[in-house]
C-alpha cells in the first residue's frame, strides 16, 4: 500500500523572526538607562557552516541501512528585516571590528543575533534525580528542526567552553518556537552534570544549526512507524511521536520504551496523555527492574513481534544505550526484516583494546608536545597532554575536531578500520593512533 502523503512541516513564518531593526528600536526605547550588560553567552567560535555543507558530510557513525527518506528540500533562507540583513553581512562584521556584529549585539541583549544562534533557558524541570529538562527560547536565527535531528550546545564550565549534542524532544510543529532538551546526568560527565546542577532560567547557551539527516522522519510518512528507545534515548523519538500526533497522522505508531523502573520513565505523563488521546498510538513500556509495564525483560523476539507484527509498509527507529541499539539491529538482521531500521547512538561503541605492540608515540607538531599512546583516541590523548583541541560531539558526527594527519596510521574507533595517509583530514575524537603518529595540532 502506498504510504499516505503528509504535508511538509511548516517552517516558522518570517513574522516570527525577531527582526533586529524593529526589535532594536523598541528594545532600546524600553531599556532602562542604568541596565547592566548581561554576561556573554557561549557560542560557536566558528560561525555554523551552512546547513548544506554540514549535510553533505559523510557520517560513517550511522550508516544508512535502507534508503527510504526523500532528501529534505533545502530550507528557504530566512530574510528578516532590512537592518537584520545588512547587519548579517561580512561587510558589517568588518566595519564593526575587531569582533563580529553578533558579539556587540550580544552585549546589548543576548537574545539578539544576526548569524549566530543562542538560546535563553526559560524553564528548568527536573523529571527525576538523574535528568533535567530545559526549555530554550532561541534567537530569531534559529531555523527550526526536523523531528529526530540534534543540536550542539555550547556552555562554559569553569572557564572552558564545551560543546555537546542534544536531541530536541518537542514536536517539530511547535506552537511556540521554543526548543526542549532533556539531559541525563552522567556521574563523570562535564556538561550533563553542569546542566543538571546549574542550569537556571535566564542563562544563555550557544546553539548550532540542527544536524543529522538520517535519523529523521521520512517526509512521506510510512503507514506504520515503530519507535524504540531506552533511557534518555527517548528524546529524538518522542519528538517524532509528538510531531506525528500534532499533524494528525492516522497510521499506526508503536512507541516501545525501556527504563529501569516506572520512577525512571521520562515523560511518563506526556506519553500516557498521547496514548489516551490517540487510538492509533500504542504505548509499550518495559521496565527492566519491574513488571508494571506492558512488557517485561529485555528486547527480544517477543518484544519485536509486539512492536512489529507485520513487516510491511513500516519504518523503525531505535535510540538508546549501545546494548539496546545493538540488540535491535542484531535481531532485525537475524529475522531478515525488510522494514528499514534507523538507529542513533548517544555514545560511540566500545572497541576491543589495541594490541600493546601497536602503540607508539604521538607527536602534536603544532604545539611541540609528545605523548606515549595508551590506546585512547587522539582527542583524549591531546587533552591528557594538556592541549584543548576544538571538539563537539566526541563521536564523529559534527566534524568540529578535524585535524591533519602528518604521519602514521590511525584506527577508526567506530568500525575498527585502520587507515591514514599524510595530509589526510581525520576526526581525532574517533581516531586512535596505531604505531607512531604525527598530527598537526
Ligand atoms: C546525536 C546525539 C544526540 C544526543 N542527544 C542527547 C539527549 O537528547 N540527551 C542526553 O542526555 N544526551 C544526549 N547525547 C549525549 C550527549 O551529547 C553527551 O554525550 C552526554 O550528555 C555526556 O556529556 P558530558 O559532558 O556530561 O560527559 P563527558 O564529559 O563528555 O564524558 C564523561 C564520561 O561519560 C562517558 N559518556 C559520555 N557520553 C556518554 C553517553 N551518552 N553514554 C554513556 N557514557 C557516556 C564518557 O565516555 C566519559 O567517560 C547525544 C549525543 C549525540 C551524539
Ligand atoms: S568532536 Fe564531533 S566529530 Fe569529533
Amino acid at each position: 500500500m502506498t504510504p499516505p502523503a503528509t504535508a511538509t512541516p511548516p517552517r516558522p513564518a518570517d513574522s516570527d523572526v525577531r527582526a533586529i531593526d524593529s526589535d532594536v528600536r523598541s528594545a532600546v526605547e524600553a531599556r532602562p538607562a542604568d541596565a547592566k550588560p548581561r554576561p556573554a553567552a557561549p557560542e560557536f567560535d566558528r560561525p555554523a557552516a551552512p546547513e548544506s555543507d554540514r549535510r553533505a558530510a559523510p557520517d560513517p557513525a550511522r550508516p544508512v541501512e535502507t534508503e527510504f527518506v526523500r532528501p529534505a528540500a533545502p530550507r528557504p533562507a530566512r530574510r528578516g528585516g532590512l537592518a537584520q540583513r545588512l547587519l548579517g553581512t561580512k561587510v558589517a562584521d568588518v566595519l564593526a571590528g575587531p569582533h563580529d556584529v553578533d558579539h556587540y549585539l550580544e552585549l546589548l541583549r543576548p537574545d539578539w543575533a544576526v548569524r549566530k544562534i543562542r538560546g535563553e533557558i526559560v524553564d528548568v524541570r527536573h523529571q527525576n534525580a538523574d535528568s533535567v529538562t530545559l526549555t530554550l527560547r532561541p534567537t530569531g536565527t534559529w531555523p527550526g528542526f526536523r523531528a529526530g535531528q540534534h543540536v550542539e550546545i555550547a556552555v562554559d564550565v569553569d572557564g572552558v567552553r564545551h560543546r555537546r549534542c542534544y536531541s530536541p524532544s518537542a514536536s517539530a510543529h511547535p506552537k511556540s518556537r521554543n526548543i526542549e532538551l532533556t539531559v541525563r546526568r552522567h556521574p563523570e560527565g562535564v556538561v550533563s552534570r553542569y546542566l543538571k546542577e546549574h542550569a537556571k532560567v535566564g542563562m544563555f547557551v550557544g546553539l548550532s544549526v540542527p544536524q543529522g539527516e538520517e535519523f529523521v522522519l521520512p517526509e512521506t510518512r510510512p503507514r506504520r512507524i515503530v519507535l524504540i528507545s531506552g533511557g534518555s534515548g527517548i528524546t529524538p523519538v518522542l519528538s517524532m511521536l509528538r510531531t506525528l500526533t500534532d499533524e494528525g497522522h492516522r497510521g499506526e505508531i508503536v512507541f516501545l520504551h525501556y527504563a529501569r523502573s516506572a520512577a525512571d520513565l521520562l515523560y511518563a505523563g506526556d506519553l500516557h496523555r498521547i496514548a489516551t488521546r490517540h487510538p492509533n498510538v500504542q504505548l509499550l513500556r518495559c521496565f527492566t527492574r519491574g513488571d508494571d509495564g506492558e512488557l517485561t525483560g529485555r528486547f527480544g523476539l517477543d518484544h519485536l513481534r509486539r512492536a512489529l507484527p507485520h513487516d510491511e509498509d513500516a519504518a523503525a527507529f531505535v535510540c538508546g544505550p549501545g546494548g539496546l541499539v545493538e540488540a535491535v539491529r542484531g535481531l532485525w538482521a537475524e529475522e531478515g526484516l525488510r522494514t528499514p531500521l534507523r538507529f542513533e547512538h548517544f555514545a560511540p561503541p566500545v572497541l576491543p583494546d589495541l594490541d600493546p605492540d601497536q602503540l607508539g608515540t604521538v607527536t602534536f607538531t603544532g604545539s611541540g608536545v609528545t605523548a606515549e599512546a595508551d590506546g585512547s583516541t587522539l582527542l583524549e590523548q591531546a587533552e591528557q597532554a594538556g592541549l584543548s583541541p576544538t571538539h563537539g560531539c566526541r563521536m564523529g558526527i559534527c566534524l568540529t575536531c578535524k585535524c591533519t594527519l602528518q604521519d602514521g596510521k590511525v584506527r577508526d574507533t567506530l568500525n575498527g578500520e585502520i587507515h591514514g595517509t599524510p595530509g589526510e583530514e581525520i576526526r581525532i575524537c574517533v581516531s586512535a593512533p596505531v604505531g607512531d603518529v604525527a598530527l598537526d595540532l
